[in-house]
């Protein structure tokens, strides 16, 4: 298959664990014969000191023209004062690509239940999904404005947009376990009363998926107490950011989690769900995984689901042969661990030949 990738290394460690992914996929392209190519695109902090502008035209047009993006993450105290910040950056694309939809898997890897700081028979198992409404509410509802005195952000939603975001959930349910959790804070927010009417009316057509409304603060505790419960969890733009960091750390580490971001009319985004990490960037300490993880969701929306498969079963077998990064005790690097995965493709790939 022929894809053409935008790649927006960002800032702080995004660099390091794009390089991991960039690698990954070049082993993935020679064993299974794909034709990827790979362009590099100003984004976040360093294109707003190299052009003023965290989203410069050139790259939102490359995305907009690419199959695929792959984005690391942005951001860091550096561009922190600034009248532009790396983070609206994010937003205006996320907005422009029509990015309404955030797929966040939450798998606990048998390997490392013991990592969760949760107890490791509460986390076995675990495996849900959290989708995340992403280009509405409070995030870009007007008006939002502040000055000396006052601050004012506005969450508004409309039929459509929270139609369309449920759908999704019940769609992702329907082929999983057949059960949507529907968090809002219906009890004091106008916008979660429309949420929950949508969400019923919407039910009627899914009979064979159970759908429960969870308020967003009992949601919060029910991942602790028992994540189990969960299959798929749909939510709006602020909540899902909040429980989606949560939830990272019932696997062991916030550097795990991936996810996809479904666009309604052109490329997908693929990105971890993590921040620039400035404290360790520069450093060859960040756990690529996350971004490895966002690799394989994009291939398994290309239908490429050996590839995809491939890359998740490299992942494993590095943690069998010792390797993990720092965040979750290990002494491997970056570069160590990306080689190690790397390395596990191609004996993938001989042993796959020798069958
Ligand atoms: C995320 C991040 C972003 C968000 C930030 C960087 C704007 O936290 O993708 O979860 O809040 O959406
Ligand atoms: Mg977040």
């Amino acid at each position: 298959m022929k894809l053409n990738i935008a790649c927006l290394p960002g800032d702080g460690i995004g660099p390091e664990i794009m390089n991991s992914a960039v690698q990954v996929l070049k082993q993935i392209a020679q064993t299974y014969q794909h034709d990827f190519t790979f362009s590099t695109n100003l984004f976040g902090g360093h294109a707003i000191d190299e052009t003023g502008n965290a989203l410069p035209d050139d790259t939102l047009n490359n995305c907009l023209n690419a199959d695929a993006v792959l984005l690391a993450a942005v951001g860091g105290p550096k561009w922190d004062q600034g009248a532009e910040r790396p983070e609206s950056g994010l937003l205006r694309l996320r907005k422009s690509l029509n990015l309404y939809a955030n797929i966040r898997p939450v798998d606990v890897y048998d390997e490392l239940v013991n990592y969760s700081p949760l107890k490791a028979e509460q986390v076995r198992n675990v495996s849900f999904v959290v989708v995340r409404e992403l280009t509405g509410g409070i995030y870009f509802s007007e008006p939002r404005f502040h000055n000396e005195n006052e601050a004012t952000d506005t969450l508004s939603y409309t039929r459509d947009e929270i139609e369309r975001i449920v759908t999704y959930g019940f769609e992702l349910a329907k082929s999983r376990k057949g059960k949507l959790t529907s968090v809002d804070k219906a009890n004091v927010l106008e916008s979660s009363k429309l949420w929950r009417k949508i969400v019923n009316q919407l039910s009627v057509n899914y009979p064979e998926v159970e759908v429960e409304h969870l308020l967003v603060d009992a949601a919060a505790m029910e991942l602790i107490r028992n994540p189990r419960r969960f299959d798929v969890i749909v939510t709006e733009n602020l909540f899902g950011d909040i429980l989606s960091d949560e939830a990272s750390m019932i696997t062991g580490s916030l550097g795990m989690l991936p996810s996809a971001s479904r666009s309604g009319n052109g490329p997908s985004l693929y990105e971890p769900i993590h921040g620039s990490a400035p404290d360790i960037a520069g450093q060859n300490k960040a756990n690529p995984i996350a971004m490895l993880r966002s690799v394989a969701m994009m291939l398994r929306n290309f239908k490429l689901v050996d590839e995809a498969n491939a890359i998740e079963n490299a992942i494993v077998k590095s943690f069998h042969n010792g390797y993990l990064t720092s965040d979750l005790g290990g002494k491997s690097t970056t570069t160590q661990f990306t080689e190690q995965v790397v390395n596990q493709l191609k004996f993938q790939a001989v042993g796959g030949a020798n069958r």
